[in-house]
């Protein structure tokens, strides 16, 4: 079986095709970077995944050395994400799997962050923590879903970085800059520290930090040092309140998701699932951001289980909506 999957549900448009021994055939992908200073704009970054998506698709197809007509199934990312952005992916989605009659798969963005990481390693009942632009959250699977054990109640931690450096200036996106800047910070500036029970909350940190910022007190280096000790903590506590509360059902811990690549936050996760004698799961950096083949693997679950694609007058899209309303039956 032969899956391709689309991703737009922002700055990456990617293509990806996998198959049932989750061999990868192809991934081509675009990135839109907003102008310095300028946020990601909805319609100038759909704009932008127009001019190229039919591009990436023949990319893909031709570097699998595949026809369309090999293709057992479509699968294309139903959200949440920019409105403009999942139309275009939803849009080629619906012409493929028209055009050649095949299944068509709706899938939600965070599951396929959360399944590619749990079927590469072939993890059986991990806590999953999600750190990305669109979700911070600790997750595991109880009764047939991703449940939520722990998340942020304001701003996403991929937020607070990406917007406290583009306050300082720095390049988008600003994980990978504030990563690197704060390997040369020495000295931590105390910073508020929000976790209520097991959700916990950003945009105060991120207040108090641009504060600092602005009144030029400290440099760039320490103020990123501290913003990660402090966040990074954060996501580290919350993910051991929830393996407490899960008791001892969890058998590793799995972190995915673009901040997955910070190996600040990955050696903070490594040295707390060590007390709990667990092993960190992470996937190589680049499958930790956006790809057509997290979207694709979902789309191989869910023809492998049987599911009925949708209809492709009804393959709409979802902005708005939470990994934990979705089944998941393949598992
Ligand atoms: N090395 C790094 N350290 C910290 N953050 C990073 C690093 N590399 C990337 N990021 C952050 O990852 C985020 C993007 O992740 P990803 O592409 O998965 O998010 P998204 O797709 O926008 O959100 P979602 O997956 O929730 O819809 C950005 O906020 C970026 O700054
Ligand atoms: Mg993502």
């Amino acid at each position: 079986m032969i899956v391709l999957g689309i991703e737009s549900t922002a700055h990456t448009f990617g293509v990806g095709i996998i198959d049932d021994r989750l061999n990868i055939l192809s991934d081509v992908r675009i990135r839109y970077n907003p102008p310095k200073g300028m946020g990601m704009e909805p319609f100038q970054t759909a704009e932008y995944h127009s001019r190229y998506a039919v591009d990436v698709v023949k990319r893909a197809l031709e570097e699998s050395g595949l026809s369309v007509g090999a293709l057992d199934a479509v699968a294309y990312s139903r959200g949440p994400g920019l409105g403009p952005c999942l139309r275009i992916g939803a849009t080629i989605a619906r012409a493929l799997a028209l055009k050649h009659n095949i299944p068509l798969y709706p899938v939600h963005h965070a599951i396929g962050h959360i399944e590619l990481v749990r079927s590469m390693f072939n993890l059986s009942n991990p806590l999953v923590v999600l750190v990305s632009g669109g979700h911070t959250t600790i997750t595991a699977f109880r009764d047939g879903r991703w449940r939520s054990y722990g998340e942020t109640l304001d701003i996403t931690v991929g937020n607070l970085l990406d917007v406290f450096a583009r306050e300082a200036g720095l390049d988008f996106p600003g994980g990978p800059v504030i990563e690197r800047l704060a390997s040369k910070g020495v000295r931590y500036i105390e910073l508020p520290y929000n976790i209520k029970g097991s959700n916990f909350q950003f945009s105060g940190l991120l207040t108090r930090a641009v504060q600092l910022l602005n009144e030029g007190r400290y440099s760039i280096e320490d103020l990123s040092y501290s913003l990660q000790e402090t966040a990074f903590s954060i996501i580290v506590e919350a993910a051991e309140r929830a393996l407490a509360s899960l008791k001892d059902d969890i058998d590793s811990i799995a972190v995915t998701g673009g901040v997955a690549s910070n190996n600040t936050l990955h050696n903070k996760l490594v040295e707390m699932a060590g007390l709990h004698g667990l092993r960190v799961y992470r996937l190589e950096k680049k499958w930790n951001s956006d790809n057509g083949i997290q979207i694709a693997i979902v789309g191989l679950r869910m023809l492998e289980h049987g599911i009925q694609g949708v209809k492709p007058e009804e393959a709409y899209i979802l902005q708005r909506w939470r990994f934990d309303e979705v089944d998941i039956p393949w598992m």
